[in-house]
């Protein structure tokens, strides 16, 4: 039976919550598999909107088994957090397991990603400031605490005491910070630990068995796959993988690449990114700014769901997600916020880059570069049609359909879901990914 991944295709942000939660109902496990909480997936569906940051977006069905794998950098104070907020609107987290591998986030990890950032002064990343890359950087290093040493504190004590030895030599003696006080680390983690003990488990075995037993297991991605560590746009990356490779989404949760199914892309119809970095095809006309502040009035513009940061808007780069089709192994893409595109005249996807006067259609991996390219566009007629109640594909406006199918013969990938709105029943399945 089908694990299916789903992956964000380009920067983050491509409404991969939303694809979860409305995949998730044929679903038995939900997992993250990377990254922290720098990600944030919105979900609107029936019991309200909700902004999540580690908790998976199967958590609205009661019966699911929703995980948090071992390639999750988890914030204990975060989670926690989330599951009293999630608690507190009725939705029942107790089917929720923590696996015991996962790397926290300490307080030296956000400390050290501020310090870092400032330090890099102009060429800052632009992380979210959560301590994740930090966090990554002490598991690589093999120094990182793990969900298990927070639950007894023979094990907790003498792990912070030399990790945060040595990261207050880094704090203090490179970037002139003040040193973090040992004793409350001690005790505030022993704490949470204390809270989430309850739902601490064993990831692989259980997603083992759901697949032995024929049931469906979603893997939830965060960010996007042009942000991964090795395929992304280096160095402005975040410090996991985001992509499906089978580094990524295997990894994460314990899981094998042949036991993996099915890899579904998930691409907005246009482009954004929030940070720095290069972005060939971003703009700074009138079009970013309606685009941006498409649905804005209720909160829903593009803007970072963890930061708030105005998301930088460009077309839809077909060179880039081509790339990213390709080293994920997409078998399917769910292509988001069409109806974003309902108001405009014509629409704009960049074919191919133009390098020193060549013409290349692939991403060059030096950022400098990239920087430097110019893309090629070709321009479609707009539809000028409210696509929000539109259910199937045939019903959709004919320029709609057409930019479809370009999408489909430049990323050479079908597009099995269209997303025409942020609720769960705004879709057309043009094929059931289940
Ligand atoms: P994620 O990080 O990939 O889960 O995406 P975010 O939640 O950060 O950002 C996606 C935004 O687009 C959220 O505000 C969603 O509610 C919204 N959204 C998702 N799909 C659609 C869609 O098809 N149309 C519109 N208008 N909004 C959507
Ligand atoms: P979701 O899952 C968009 C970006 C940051 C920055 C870079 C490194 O909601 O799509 P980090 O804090 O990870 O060290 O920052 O990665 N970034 C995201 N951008 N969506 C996300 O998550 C992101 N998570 C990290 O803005 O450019
Ligand atoms: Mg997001």
């Amino acid at each position: 039976m089908p694990i299916v991944v789903v992956v964000g295709g380009q920067w983050g942000d491509e409404g991969k919550g939303r694809i979860v939660d409305l995949l998730a109902r044929k679903a038995r496990v939900v997992a993250r598999y990377s990254a922290g909480n720098n990600a944030g997936h919105t979900i609107v569906n029936d019991r309200g909107e909700f902004k999540l940051h580690v908790v998976p977006a199967g958590i609205f069905y009661p019966e699911k088994t929703c995980v948090i794998g071992n390639g999750v950098a988890v914030d204990p104070e975060v989670l926690l957090g989330e599951i009293e907020s999630l608690e507190s609107k009725g939705i029942d987290t107790s089917k929720l397991v923590l696996s015991d591998r996962a790397n926290i986030i300490m307080p030296w990890h956000r400390e050290l990603d501020r310090l870092d950032e400032l330090a890099r002064g102009d060429k800052a990343i632009g992380t979210t400031g959560k301590g994740v890359g930090p966090c990554f950087v002490d598991k690589v290093a093999r120094r990182g605490i793990r969900v298990a040493d927070l639950l007894r504190m023979e094990d907790l004590r003498p792990r912070i005491e030399s990790t945060l030895a040595y990261q207050n030599k880094v704090i203090t003696a490179v970037y002139g910070g003040e040193p973090i006080n040992l004793e409350g680390c001690c005790q505030a983690y022993f704490e949470f630990g204390k809270r989430l003990a309850p739902y601490i488990g064993d990831v692989s075995t259980i997603i083992f068995e759901a697949n032995r037993r024929g049931e469906h297991v979603l893997l939830e991605g965060a960010q996007g796959s042009l942000l991964d560590l090795d395929h992304g746009t280096y160095p402005y990356v975040t410090s996991s993988v985001p992509s499906s490779s089978s580094s990524g989404a295997g990894l994460g949760v314990g899981v094998g690449p042949t036991d993996i199914s099915r890899v579904v892309g998930v691409f907005k119809s246009y482009c954004t990114r929030v940070g720095n970095g290069p972005f060939p095809t971003e703009l700074f006309d009138d079009v970013a700014n309606q685009l941006r502040d498409h649905g804005k009035e209720y909160g829903r513009g593009e803007y970072g769901t963890t930061t708030g940061r105005p998301r930088r808007i460009g077309w839809l780069d077909a060179v880039a997600a081509r790339y990213s089709v390709r080293f994920n192994g997409l078998s399917a893409l769910a292509l988001t916020r069409l109806d974003v595109l309902d108001s405009l005249a014509s629409i704009k996807i960049c074919t191919g880059y133009e390098l020193d006067g060549k013409i290349i259609d692939t991403v060059p991996s030096r950022e400098s570069v990239l920087e430097r390219v110019v893309p090629i566009y070709e321009e479609l007629p707009g539809w000028r049609t409210d696509t929000t109640e539109v259910r199937n594909f045939d019903d959709l406006p004919p320029q709609a359909q057409a930019f479809i199918r370009r999408v489909e013969e430049l990323l050479e990938c079908p597009v099995d879901l269209i997303s025409v709105g942020p609720s769960r029943e705004q879709a057309v399945i043009v094929n059931p990914i289940f």
